[in-house]
């Protein structure tokens, strides 16, 4: 089982951090459904420094989330320590850096994926983190910048080198955003280069795409984005997936052998089946509520409430429930009649 500097996470199976979406509720539902370790949505460390509100809570967590990851994104080293210092971050176990942000308005300030042009300043970057908190710091990355050139394997050794106690690979160049598929065979470069563990990021939606991208990437453990949005019970399943047997799952020539595929989709129908939408709602809504006007409640789940209804006989009502919604009571009255 993975270890990151002494932490050890419950499952090898990881929630990714999405902004707009990896809410405290949410990451409380992954959690309770299995997943390892859950990170925060990235958090500006000049943010922090400067005392930008809305800070707080994105740093808010329950108890269901343990061990617990806090994401910062910055490039001034000196604002890095300082961030990594807040008491107000003391409560996580690991410190990730996000390396690997795409966005422009990021971007542009040297931040996000532009670091990965400057693994001297990925090193720094590391060391400030891991003074300010003294506790660990991954490092979150992706293939490289321009398609076809990538930058990850150095990166990755930079931030070894500054101090990292693990690296996630997400490996899909900047340029590709979030589109095209993820090229797992530079995430095992990234294994088979370091000494620290590596989790592998990018396109695990059910349990086949889970052994093939741990086949793939030899990687110690898994990262899910987008496939957790509106099913926190993926955990469970992939949890599940971990734990057979090779032998089991691969064939001689390490492809994914009927059988496992045959027992993935009735293990996907049983636990998909036993979830219960309407109570998984009500609980994250009961969670954004501890520290957020209702307002902005209502806000936050218009997407989720759209997710948990995905492929359900109730999806298109939803999403027009969803856009008419303004108040606490509209949402709960699409969680009771809709979800
Ligand atoms: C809406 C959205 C928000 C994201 N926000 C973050 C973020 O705050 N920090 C980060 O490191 N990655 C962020 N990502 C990238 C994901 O963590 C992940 O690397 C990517 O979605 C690939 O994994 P997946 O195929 O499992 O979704 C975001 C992705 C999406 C789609």
């Amino acid at each position: 089982m993975i270890e990151i500097g002494g932490v050890k996470p419950k499952s090898s199976v990881f929630l990714a951090p999405l902004a707009g979406f990896t809410d405290a509720g949410f990451r409380g539902l992954c959690a309770q459904y299995g997943a390892g370790l859950t990170y925060t949505e990235m958090v500006s460390a000049k943010g922090m420094c400067y005392g930008n509100r809305g800070t707080d809570a994105l740093l808010y967590t329950t108890p269901a989330e343990s061990p617990k990851a806090v994401q910062l994104f910055g490039s001034e080293p000196e604002f890095m320590y300082r961030a990594a210092k807040d008491e107000r971050i003391a409560k996580f176990d690991i410190a990730d850096i996000n390396m690997g942000c795409p966005v422009r308005k990021i971007v542009s300030n040297g931040d996000g994926s532009a670091l990965m042009e400057n693994p001297s300043l990925i090193e720094e970057t590391v060391r400030a983190v891991k003074e300010g908190f003294g506790k660990p710091v991954t490092v979150k990355l992706r293939a490289g910048v321009r398609q076809g050139e990538p930058l990850v394997t150095e990166c990755a050794v930079a931030a070894e080198r500054g101090g990292a106690d693990c690296v996630t690979v997400h490996p899909r160049y900047r340029e590709q955003m979030y589109a095209g598929q993820a090229d797992h065979e530079l995430t095992a470069a990234v294994k088979s280069t370091l000494k620290i563990p590596v989790i592998a990021n990018g396109d695990v939606v059910d349990a086949l795409s889970f052994w093939r991208v741990k086949r793939e990437s030899g990687a110690d453990a898994v990262m899910v984005g987008r496939g957790a949005l509106g099913k926190p019970w993926i955990f469970s399943l992939l949890n599940w997936a971990d734990s057979l047997e090779d032998s089991f799952v691969y064939d001689g020539s390490g492809n994914v052998r009927e059988d496992a595929v045959r027992a993935a989709a009735v293990k996907a129908h049983e636990i998909a089946s036993h979830f219960d939408a309407k109570r998984a709602a009500r609980e994250h809504v009961s969670t954004l509520r501890e520290f957020l006007p209702d307002r902005t409640v209502v806000n936050a789940m218009k997407l989720h409430l759209c997710h948990y209804a995905k492929n359900t006989s109730n999806a298109k009502e939803v999403k027009l429930a969803v856009a008419a919604s303004s108040t606490i009571e509209d949402t709960f009255g699409i969680i009771d009649d809709l979800l």
